[in-house]
């Protein structure tokens, strides 16, 4: 036995590595190792001799253990200290630069849009920009050949089935939502994206983005809409912005009116921009007629609504000084860089 102990001190001594060290526990505690057959032994002895062997063993036992585990302590904190030193980083190195996106101008003024109508209880409805005829037209008042539909001329998808086009207005979204609220009930909503038309010069372009709006509950009265386009306007384009209602025609209004805002550019003194009438028309809204509300299953000797819709580009072009619509849908670099800026407006 004192053999042994002199052995498991030199082995544990000379040990270099973790791997050798674990075969030194099968050398010692295997199922065929040294002390385990020591232990084997214990019952051929008679009581006393076993008494005094057992002891024996368990120090030699403990004898083990503890030197094995001292180094083994020493070998996985060295590994450890390996690892560390080979995944440290050279934070003296200078960084790569990780190129960043921007928001597009649209879609900073569509997010201000929706934030503000959010704010005052609107939900924000989304329709696709493929549509119907029914949608985009009939189911608004205006039926084929309606001399109003030439001033949304759009683009026609050819197909069989249905004649579908490329929506020329986000009222069509005015539809939608009535058509899906199957309790017939009150609705607010605000529905911004893109819309075409075959417009094509500074301030017109075949695509441009619009933001509709639709409230509809009983009670409802055109105070209701001055407030609210009076209170976004004003909201959106400075306090001192004076808002006047004209008399209008949509199909799908009645009262309609035209909203136009003292010019941007002068304040209202008379400008280019505003051809010298200090006035810059932004809206079209109105009274819902009760003929739309009809044609979506609405009944409209209960419920009255408003509905209003503009053109987001040309509050982007007034926020941002964008001088031709174009250059928001044309993606150059040189444009949009401009608006790279992290911090949000
Ligand atoms: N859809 C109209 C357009 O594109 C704008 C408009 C006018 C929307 C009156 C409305 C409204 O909701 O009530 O010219």
């Amino acid at each position: 036995m004192e053999n042994i102990i002199e052995s498991i001190k030199k082995d544990l001594e000379n040990v270099i590595n973790l791997s050798d060290l674990n075969e030194l526990k099968v050398k010692y505690l295997g199922k065929k190792g040294i002390i385990t057959e020591l232990q084997q032994q214990i019952k051929d002895l008679d009581v006393e001799q076993k008494k005094e062997f057992g002891i024996k063993l368990n120090e030699i036992r403990t004898l083990f253990n503890d030197l094995f585990s001292v180094k083994q302590e020493i070998f996985e904190t060295a590994l450890i200290n390996l690892k560390l030193q080979q995944e440290s980083i050279d934070i003296s190195l200078p960084e790569t630069v990780v190129k960043t996106g921007s928001k597009h101008p649209m879609t900073r003024i569509q997010e201000q849009f929706e934030d503000l109508f959010v704010s005052m209880g609107y939900t924000v409805y989304d329709g696709p920009e493929i549509e119907t005829d029914e949608n985009c037209f009939q189911k608004l008042n205006l039926c084929k050949g309606h001399p109003a539909r030439d001033a949304q001329d759009t683009f026609y998808l050819e197909n069989e089935v249905e004649n579908y086009l490329l929506r020329s207005q986000t009222s069509t979204a005015q539809v939608r939502a009535m058509e899906e609220n199957i309790e017939k009930g009150p609705l607010k909503i605000v529905c911004p994206g893109k819309v075409y038309r075959r417009d094509e010069d500074a301030t017109h372009s075949h695509q441009f983005a619009q933001i509709e709006g639709l409230v509809i509950d009983e009670n409802i009265s055109m105070a209701d809409l001055k407030g609210t386009l009076e209170l976004f306007l004003k909201k959106f384009l400075g306090e001192k912005t004076e808002v006047r209602f004209r008399p209008s025609f949509f199909p799908f209004t009645e009262p309609s009116v035209e909203v136009d805002v003292t010019c941007f550019k002068c304040g209202g003194k008379g400008c280019s921009l505003c051809k010298q009438t200090g006035w810059i028309e932004v809206l079209g809204a109105g009274m819902v007629h009760p003929n739309v509300l009809e044609m979506s299953g609405y009944d409209s000797n209960k419920y009255q609504a408003f509905a209003f819709g503009t053109g987001m580009d040309r509050f982007a072009m007034f926020k941002y000084g964008i001088t031709d619509i174009r250059t928001i849908y044309g993606n150059d670099i040189r444009f949009l860089n401009q608006f790279n800026r992290r911090d949000e407006d």
